[in-house]
């Protein structure tokens, strides 16, 4: 949600402002813009995606070797090159670059169109250079001007600054990921890690209400307190390969593909041969929990209502799944003996990371993240990554699996407390499950060619029950968000109680059909019900499956494995089917419209 980059040091930086835009690029991509110090403020901006920014550099590229750059996911203001970042205060000669949301941006911009300032953007974000340049006239020290400034804003964010005739960027945060790369007489700052990693790999992840100076001599931070605080060099650990498309067309499809790899990556060296060895679970073994309650938003929550599947399945503990955004907002009932988990990717969504900071007011809390080191990462009391890699797709696929996967694995782990004898066959199940999504990606011409039948109809059903019926919700959100078709995802015995009025022969059905025999015989009937309608049906069956040859139009076969782990090989078809009615609409699967990686906006 809105990407910034960086960088001071002795090299002319336009290009490398652009080449880290263009890592941050999934972040936003509605306009992008840089300030370079060449000594003077000069300032490009372009509507569009990175490329149209590029275009505009190769006729005129500022030399100066300090900048800052971002990439824009509109939230006030359309996408126009007006709005796009950076945005100046042109009296003082500041440039600034925000990612975030500035709640009192309309009572600031009147006070400082009172006091003479003219603004040109409808943002909320090009308060915050005229407010630093409010101050910047009285205050000769530009990080104290900054500092000033920040006092007076209410919202979120993650900022950098540049002023005329000053060698120096003054970064901040609250709320919005920023993260510092530490060179050899060069720094970086970044929304994440992706676009330092090419330069460095160390790195200082900023705290809340953390400032900091960079020049080329080095960096200073000074905390909420207003101290000079020493903040951990971490190493990066992602390898760059991960970030590179390596041959594929797009990032969605290379990390579908290397989903075999990354739910490995997710229980490797944690299913002992006796039990489950999750450290982050260990935090909890003086803290008798009675029920569960999982936070999340968007496929990270269809990824917890598996969880609550799964938890009351196999260790009978009552489960409850909230929207992260719901639940913040309604005065929510806790109980201290509630363990709370929170699930997701970035670990930086807004709203979950506010959800998690309420809950962790009454009880303990739990996450469940990729971005290692990520703030919810932090912000929970113990939990385990997922170890998916980075997920650059706008679209969420392997961090999915890798989700569930973990959710599995606590899930067996306290089963195995009670049932130690039951812990085998599980762990036996999960190790053969990435040769089967394998094997499942070995047929992806099939499901190409089943995408080709349904990419120009404009409307599609995903049923499915049980634990499946997530899978269902998942799939319904994969195709709607890539391939501009209106999907929805129904619980499969819900269809007669409403969404059986559209079925006619120009309504594709994805039935997710590998239940256990009760839940395989009801979906069986559901789809007689809408093949009675001349609804066209996709199954996804597990193999040897003839029964359903009869009623499902095309059916994508899936190996067999237990009621528990089918989302794990069921979502696998759907990815893929997802994907390739997007491109076969001429569409952009990682740069869907409207959508941006990590939602840093609540
Ligand atoms: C869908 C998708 C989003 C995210 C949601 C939560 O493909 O990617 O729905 O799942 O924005 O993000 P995280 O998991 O980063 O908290």
């Amino acid at each position: 949600m809105c990407g910034i980059f960086g960088y001071i040091g002795e090299k002319p930086c336009a290009s490398l402002l652009l080449e880290g835009l263009r890592r941050l690029e999934y972040r936003g991509y509605d306009s992008a813009g840089m300030a370079v110090l060449a000594p003077t403020l000069s300032i490009i901006k372009a509507k569009g995606q990175i490329a149209e920014l590029a275009k505009k550099l190769k006729s005129t590229t500022p030399t100066g070797t300090i900048g800052i750059a971002h990439t824009r996911w509109a939230t006030h203001g359309e996408p126009n090159e007006q709005n796009a970042h950076p945005h100046t205060c042109t009296h003082e000669r500041i440039a600034v670059v925000h990612n975030g949301i500035i709640e009192n941006y309309h009572a600031l911009r009147e006070y400082l169109k009172e006091k003479g300032h003219h603004f040109q953007s409808d943002t909320d974000s090009e308060v915050l250079a005229h407010l630093i340049g409010h101050f910047a006239k009285d205050e000769p020290d530009f990080f104290i001007a900054v500092q000033q400034a920040l006092s007076e804003v209410e919202g979120a964010y993650g900022i950098a600054a540049i002023k005329e005739g000053r060698d120096e960027i003054i970064v901040a945060r609250n709320g919005s990921p920023l993260i510092l790369g530490i060179g050899d007489g060069e720094y970086f700052v970044s929304s994440d890690h992706t676009a330092i990693n090419d330069h460095t790999k160390d790195i200082i992840c900023l705290e809340d209400k953390d400032i900091a100076r960079l020049t080329r001599e080095g960096y200073t931070i000074i905390d909420m307190h207003n101290k000079e605080i020493h903040r951990d060099v971490e190493k990066i650990t992602w390898d760059i390969h991960k970030i590179q498309l390596s041959g594929h067309d797009h990032f969605m499809h290379k990390e579908i593909i290397e989903q075999p790899e990354t739910v490995a990556n997710a229980f490797r060296g944690r299913l002992g041969k006796t039990a489950v060895k999750l450290d982050g679970l260990e935090e909890f073994k003086d803290f008798p929990f009675t029920r569960i309650r999982i936070l999340a938003c968007g496929t990270s929550y269809y990824a917890g209502l598996i969880g609550k599947y799964l938890f009351e399945e196999n260790a009978r503990i009552p489960t409850e799944v909230d929207y992260a955004s719901e639940f913040r907002y309604r005065n929510p009932i806790l109980s201290s003996d509630e363990l709370v988990i929170a699930i997701s990717q970035s670990g930086e969504t807004a709203d979950t990371l506010e959800a998690i900071r309420l809950a962790k007011k009454s009880t303990a809390t739990f996450g469940i993240v990729n971005v290692v080191g990520s703030t919810i990462a932090r912000q929970t009391k113990a939990g385990i990554y997922i170890h998916a890699g980075p997920e650059i797709g706008v679209a969420s696929t392997k961090a999915f699996t890798g989700q569930v996967t973990c959710l599995y694995l606590l899930a067996i782990e306290l089963r195995r407390r009670t049932h130690p004898a039951d812990y085998l066959s599980r762990r036996e199940e999960l190790l053969a499950i990435p040769e089967k999504i394998k094997e499942i990606l070995s047929h992806e011409e099939d499901i190409k060619a089943i995408s080709k039948v349904y990419a120009r109809h404009d409307n599609a059903l995903y049923l499915g029950r049980g634990l499946n019926y997530p899978v269902a919700l998942e799939g319904a959100l994969k195709l709607k968000e890539i391939s501009g078709i209106h999907a929805e995802g129904y619980p499969a015995a819900e269809m007669k109680h409403g969404p059986i009025a559209l079925i006619d022969e120009n309504m594709p059905v994805v039935f997710i059909a590998t239940g256990d025999e009760v839940n395989y015989e009801k979906v069986l009937s559901n789809m007689a019900e809408v093949k009675a309608r001349k609804g066209k049906i996709i199954a996804i069956a597990s193999k040897n499956d003839i029964r359903l040859t009869k009623l499902a139009d095309h059916i994508i076969l899936v190996p067999k494995t237990t009621e528990c782990l089918s989302p794990l090989l069921n979502v696998i078809p759907l990815q893929l089917l997802a994907y390739h009615m997007a491109v076969l609409r001429g569409k952009n699967p990682d740069r869907p419209q409207n959508l941006a990686k990590a939602v840093t906006v609540e």
